[in-house]
């Protein structure tokens, strides 16, 4: 039997952003932008879910204004004035139906997606995995130039009228090409031996982001161990290291770590407490002391990457979320695949319905 949800409909409140409860949209990229720019479809698709009860919405990666940004066409920007209008239409048709909202702000790096932007990709090496060689690597200029424009795009984000923004740090786009030592082999002070000198260009990211929206717009990062280029790397293998990782980004000024696993269920140091340990989310919480959110698989059996090979998952109870929201592990939880296919999900939930699961035929659709 399914333990009652209350647990994942108490509020939750930081600085000025105030959640009627603990349900996040994850962030996910549709694609379906008209050339980059959100339209009235774009602002229909979040305007169900703020209407279905969703407590938080990230929208799908958004990019910065770096000419090779993203790695699919019809991926949304986040800059110039057309763009920026129809997020504007996106966050006033989220705030009509009583949702809170802040955009996933992105840089694809050197990623592969299928298609190729008009010149080389960038990335901290010219690498896209180890060994694998792609595009270019960044100059000092290209660096301070990307920073500003994470900057001027969280500043933008306030601006428009968001309640929060969140950096995509995760899963070997960007940033984490600056974390892993598979994608950085530099020899500056952008590179270097330890995870803490591999997070610089992230902490001045997080810093330059922090001066341009003040003190008290609530910022997110979003960080993952593993990568599209490789599912078993680790960016910390211990809680010292994780700790070295989490600490200069925590001071440099993130208020939310969002913690992405595939399975949230999966303790981060196993060989620490045990099989049932605290997961990555857990563990960013005890050594930060912010509040986290974790993700991976909630409410469906199979995880994400299913997804990408055309296959759904049906839908499973949320016990083991619910105990480990009781024992406030982390702090709010994202649902990823299961509002795809039902913006609803969060009322049926609350109502104790039957969930729908995932339909892998509605990643064609805005459902
Ligand atoms: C279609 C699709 C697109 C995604 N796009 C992004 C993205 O733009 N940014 C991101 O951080 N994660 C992205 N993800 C990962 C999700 O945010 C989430 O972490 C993952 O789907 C696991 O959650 P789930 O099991 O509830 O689906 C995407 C996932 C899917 C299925």
């Amino acid at each position: 039997m399914t333990r009652g949800t209350d647990v994942l409909f108490r509020p939750f409140q930081l600085k000025g952003l105030d959640l009627k409860n603990r349900i996040v949209m994850a962030p996910m990229t549709r694609n379906m932008t008209e050339g980059g720019t959100p339209v009235a479809r774009n602002a229909d698709y979040y305007r169900r879910r703020a209407a279905g009860g969703v407590g938080l919405i990230l929208s799908e990666g958004t990019v910065i204004d770096r000419p090779t940004s993203r790695n699919l066409p019809n991926i949304p920007l986040f800059h110039g004035e057309a763009a920026l209008a129809g997020w504007k239409s996106v966050i006033d048709a989220v705030h009509g139906a009583g949702g809170r909202m802040g955009p996933q702000i992105w840089h694809t790096g050197s990623t592969r997606a299928g298609w190729e932007p008009d010149l080389p990709v960038e990335s901290p090496s010219g690498l896209v995995g180890p060994g694998d060689a792609r595009g270019r690597a960044m100059s000092e200029e290209d660096i301070a130039d990307t920073i500003a424009a994470y900057a001027r795009a969280a500043a933008d984000a306030r601006r428009l009228g968001f309640d929060v923004a969140e950096l995509h740090g995760a899963h070997g786009y960007l940033i984490d090409q600056f974390f892993w030592d598979g994608t950085n082999v530099r020899q500056d002070r952008w590179g270097g031996a330890t995870i803490r000198e591999r997070a610089r260009f992230a902490v001045e990211v997080v810093k330059a982001t922090r001066a341009a929206i003040g003190p008290d717009f609530p910022l997110i990062l979003r960080l993952s161990q593993w990568k599209q280029q490789d599912y078993t790397a680790r960016l910390a293998r211990t809680p010292a290291e994780m700790e070295d990782w989490l600490g200069p980004l925590s001071e440099a000024g993130v208020d939310v770590f969002h913690c992405s696993q595939r399975k949230f269920w999966v303790a981060e140091f196993p060989e620490i407490d045990g099989e049932d340990g605290l997961n990555f989310a857990g563990w960013a919480k005890k050594i930060t002391g912010k509040p986290t959110i974790s993700v991976g698989s909630v409410g469906l059996d199979g995880e994400f990457f299913s997804a990408f090979r055309g296959e759904g998952a049906p839908a499973s109870p949320l016990d083991k979320l619910i105990a480990r929201m009781e024992r406030e592990e982390f702090d709010l939880i994202a649902v990823g695949r299961a509002l795809i296919s039902d913006p609803d999900w969060v009322r049926h939930v609350q109502a104790g319905a039957g969930a729908k699961g995932f339909a892998a035929a509605d990643l064609a659709e805005l459902v």
